[in-house]
């Protein structure tokens, strides 16, 4: 469904009057597969990357590298008319609902839109297929002519996930999609998700911060740091044997782990350097309690390890 080959997005950013213009790598060769029905999660710190690539897959932006194959056309070659026809394979749905809804219009005739530009469906079976999947995601058929701010932080995620699959998209990127509802709400939200994915058979590309909502919804992870993956697996592999220091700190930081999953804790310490003059070597030394010299020099490959992937020179000694 979707191939990312080395794919990279670098920003030129102004650092002050009088000092060059620096770059940004905040996307920098990145690769993974998503594959129909499946969730891929990114995870990382704030700063890593995570929206960047979001905003690449969902082609708001144009990376300055790699590749990018949607549905088997190369996204980065793809002219006005394939990208038309490429976008509405991909929706996103963000961590804000009620940003991302506007407040003056009723819930279905937002729901509507995307017919009303995208297909020659008529009025009535356009409030049809709305009142279908506002069915679909939990939502009651009189709410059709509510108005955004009448709805709970949980319903108007709701709305806009219907919103998302109302052309059936191959691929949602949900970036964040829980992180600002209550506890109690994220597993109602994440639940829905899968079920709407079990039904339709829809990827998700799906961004967390949050490791406990990653391992109730993904297949596969990728851990970024500082724009590069440092690690990529099947979610077992991830949670049951994270093999870079990175993976494991930010797994220690997990609250839900039980204490008998936490012999392998690593603090993370300091802070995430500057993505305008990164750390040399592996990006991570500084912050790394395994760093060694060969880390400060040379910059670790994606190394494959039963098929679960980790850039670290240290893996072998660290496990
Ligand atoms: N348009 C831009 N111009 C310059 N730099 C940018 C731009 N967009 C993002 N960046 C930089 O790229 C890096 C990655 O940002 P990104 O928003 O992708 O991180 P993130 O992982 O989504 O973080 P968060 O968890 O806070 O949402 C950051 O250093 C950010 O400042
Ligand atoms: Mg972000």
């Amino acid at each position: 469904m979707l191939i990312a080959e080395q794919l990279s997005r670098h920003y030129i950013v102004r650092q002050g009057m009088f000092k060059p213009k620096g770059l940004v790598k905040a996307l920098d060769g990145v690769s993974f597969t998503l594959e129909p029905g499946q969730t891929l999660a990114v995870v990382g710190e704030s700063g890593c990357g995570k929206s960047t690539l979001a905003r690449q897959v969902t082609m708001i932006e144009k990376p300055t590298g790699g590749s990018l194959y949607l549905d088997g056309h190369n996204v980065a070659q793809a002219n006005h008319k394939t990208l038309k026809q490429l976008r509405p394979l991909v929706q996103m749905v963000f961590q804000n609902p009620y940003a991302s809804l506007n407040p003056r219009k009723q819930i279905g005739t937002m729901l509507a839109e995307p017919l009303l530009i995208n297909t020659a469906l008529s009025g009535s079976e356009r409030r049809e297929k709305v009142q279908e999947m506002m069915a679909r995601v939990g939502l009651r058929s009189e709410f059709f002519a509510r108005y955004p701010h009448m709805f709970s932080g949980g319903q108007r995620q709701r709305i806009a996930i219907a919103r998302a699959l109302m052309l059936d998209p191959k691929i949602v990127v949900a970036d964040e999609p829980v992180s600002a509802l209550d506890v109690s709400i994220q597993a109602q939200v994440l639940n829905l998700l899968m079920d709407l994915q079990e039904q339709t058979g829809v990827a998700y590309l799906f961004v967390s911060h949050n490791l406990a909502v990653v391992e109730h919804i993904a297949h596969e992870v990728m851990v970024m740091y500082l724009g590069k993956t440092v690690e990529q697996g099947s979610k077992t592999q991830i949670f049951a044997k994270p093999l870079h220091p990175y993976t494991r700190a930010l797994l220690a930081s997990t609250p839900k782990l039980k204490a008998s999953d936490r012999q392998i804790r690593v603090q993370l310490q300091g802070e995430l350097p500057s993505p305008l003059n990164p750390p040399s070597g592996c990006t991570f030394h500084k912050r790394c309690p395994y760093a060694v010299a060969r880390c400060r020099e040379e910059v670790p490959e994606l190394r494959s390890f039963n098929g679960q992937w980790a850039a670290c020179h240290r893996v072998e000694e660290i496990s």
